[in-house]
């Protein structure tokens, strides 16, 4: 079984950084290889930095031929879901903010003669792993164990060690959010605010976050592995959604039950509170993959 990339899984990391960019027209994709390629030395891990790195779905399928069915992959186009597609994307996370921005600027420095700097996002871990809004974000993500299996596509189908990702830049009207009682508070993500303990089935409504997002097919519940982390300055808190699938329909699944798009004529009342302003979808390859290519 080829080898999922290793910094989707990593834990205890409080500095995270995002980085998005775009070919530059005319550049060939031999010559993004080639740029690249410095990805895999030790001068840009140095310093106990996790790299992950995704492709736009076509641009991989282009570098890597033969992982069929990858091209079909995009955010779909739903009222209010922003689509700001990039070709590559490099998360970097790590125990502190420096080193990630050593990291940061040495990968932009290696890309700068193919591509240009899109996204340049600084998150971190807030607390106790809490979202701006005071919720605790990550409570039903799946334990390290069976992280694998619900991100990574699993042998014998294409693509296999790889993931599909999104990343979508939120933007939280806080004062709003906070203005409300922290039982109504409660009623938007379906969880208590304090120790993230699931309403029960009365006092939870169906617009609530969680009843929005859990779907069963067949007697099992679709699942993703998330990695959001909050981001900001006073002027402009919120999250920067990060989260792979074995599986990439799952996403749009949720996203149509969050956006009112779902048939049902319900939305996420979240969505009341916060807006998507970015929104990508990439193919991380196996460890095995990349290696094909970069040689
Ligand atoms: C502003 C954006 C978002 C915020 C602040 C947010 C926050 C939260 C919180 C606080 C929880 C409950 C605790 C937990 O289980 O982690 C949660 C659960 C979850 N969220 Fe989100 N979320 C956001 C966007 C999204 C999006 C875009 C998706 C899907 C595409 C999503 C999928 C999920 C899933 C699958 C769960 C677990 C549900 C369960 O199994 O109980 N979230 N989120």
């Amino acid at each position: 079984m080829p080898t999922a990339q290793p910094g989707i899984f990593a834990q205890g990391t409080r500095s995270h950084r995002h980085l998005e960019f775009d070919t530059n027209a005319g550049v060939a994709p031999g010559e993004v290889l080639d740029a690249m390629r410095g990805l895999r030395q030790p001068s840009v891990t140095a310093g106990g930095a996790n790299i992950v790195v995704g492709f736009r779905p076509s641009l991989w399928n282009r570098l890597h031929p033969g992982t069929a069915g990858i091209d079909d992959f995009e955010l779909p186009a739903l009222d209010g879901l922003a689509r700001t597609q990039h070709d590559v994307w490099v998360w970097t996370h790590g125990t502190g903010e420096d080193v990630m921005l050593d990291v940061a600027r040495a990968v932009a420095a290696m890309l700068a003669p193919v591509a240009s700097l899109q996204t340049d996002l600084a998150g971190f871990v807030y607390h106790d792993g809490r979202d701006l809004t005071g919720f605790i974000d990550g409570t039903e993500n799946p334990p390290v164990e069976e992280a694998n299996s619900v991100a990574v596509v699993p042998a014998g189908q294409p693509g296999a060690g790889g993931s599909f990702a999104i990343t979508q830049r939120w933007i939280h009207d806080l004062a709003r959010f906070h203005a409300l009682p922290d039982d109504d508070q409660q009623r938007v993500f379906g969880r208590t605010k304090l120790d993230s303990v699931e309403l029960d089935a009365t006092a939870k409504p169906a617009t609530a976050h969680i009843a929005r997002v859990v779907i069963e097919e067949d007697g099992a519940e679709l699942e993703i592995y998330r990695r959001s982390v909050p981001y900001g300055r006073v002027a402009e808190l919120g999250l920067y959604f990060v989260a792979f699938s074995a599986d990439h329909t799952r996403f749009e699944k949720m996203l149509r039950r969050m956006f009112g798009q779902a048939g049902d004529g319900l939305h996420d009342q979240l969505t009341d509170f916060s807006r998507p302003v970015s929104g990508s979808a990439y193919f991380v390859p196996s460890i095995e993959a990349m290696g094909d290519v970069f040689g």
